[in-house]
């Protein structure tokens, strides 16, 4: 696990992007993984700023979904196919078509769940999956407690990721939805490298344990520790509780991607 503290915010953003750019650019057809949640929205535009200045294509990729709602209605706001439509697919030059989420619909979660899963392995696997935490831990909607073994399936939010996703529905608790559906934490360790975004103070617990914690389904994020491929990109506040922070790489200034 390669652990970078980055200056701020914005240097998160130009390594995270610099990490897809650099995938992309050895292979065009690469399938990408997104997350959704406001971790890697820089990132995403700072993907989109480089598309728009000529200097990427991510024509050729495919992408897929972490995770989504359940009981939303179609087309609302914040459901993560009008969230990554908004804040990936309109910034870069991704054909829409191939950015697959697990849209259930009237579809049974768990074919729907199973059907995701073919998909994924139709595409050959996810080669870069872009990751946020929760701050108790969470990976997609993997609560604490998720198998490490776990596949895509509906599953219950936890309250506290209830309350922390009010902020997007105008801070009404009571309009988040109790369920959803989610890559497990097995599919996720299947991607072929993961890039782990995670700033502000909030986070900074939740990266103690990712870093110094021990492997434990409590909390799921430690699961990254068992992967062969983790780039984890923090700002200073989410990387305050590191006891280990000197020994990590620590980008003080540009980068000559950005
Ligand atoms: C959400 C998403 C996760 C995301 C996490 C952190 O509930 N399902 O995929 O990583 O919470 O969100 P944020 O980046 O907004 O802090």
């Amino acid at each position: 696990m390669e652990i970078i503290i980055a200056s701020d915010r914005e240097q998160v953003a130009r390594l995270g992007a610099d990490s897809v750019a650099q995938h992309v650019l050895d292979d065009p057809e690469a399938v990408l993984g997104l997350a959704t949640g406001s971790s890697p929205l820089r990132v995403y535009q700072e993907l989109g700023r480089r598309v728009a200045a000529g200097r990427l294509s991510l024509r050729r990729c495919r992408a897929f979904l972490l995770d989504e709602y359940l009981g939303l209605p179609s087309g609302h706001p914040q459901s993560y196919r009008e969230v990554i439509e908004r804040d990936f697919v309109r910034l870069v030059d991704i054909d829409g078509a191939n950015v697959i989420g697990p849209d259930c619909g009237s579809v049974d979660a768990s074919a729907c769940g199973l059907a995701y899963e073919e998909q994924i392995a139709a595409a050959g696997g996810i080669d870069m999956q872009i990751l946020g935490v929760g701050a108790n831990g969470h990976i997609a909607f993997n609560e604490p407690g998720s198998s490490f073994s776990s596949r895509t399936r509906e599953t219950t939010l936890a309250e506290r990721t209830r309350r922390d996703n009010a902020r997007f529905f105008g801070d009404d608790v009571d309009a988040v939805p109790h369920r959803c559906i989610t890559q497990g934490v097995g599919t996720i360790l299947e991607a072929g490298h993961l890039v782990l975004i995670a700033t502000g103070e909030r986070k900074a617990r939740a990266v103690r344990e990712l870093v110094e914690g021990p492997v434990t389904e409590r909390v799921p994020v430690t699961a990254l520790q068992q992967h062969p491929q983790v780039t984890v990109l923090l700002d200073d506040a989410a990387a305050s509780l590191l006891q280990t922070r000197e020994g990590h790489r620590e980008v003080i200034t540009d980068t000559p991607g950005g």
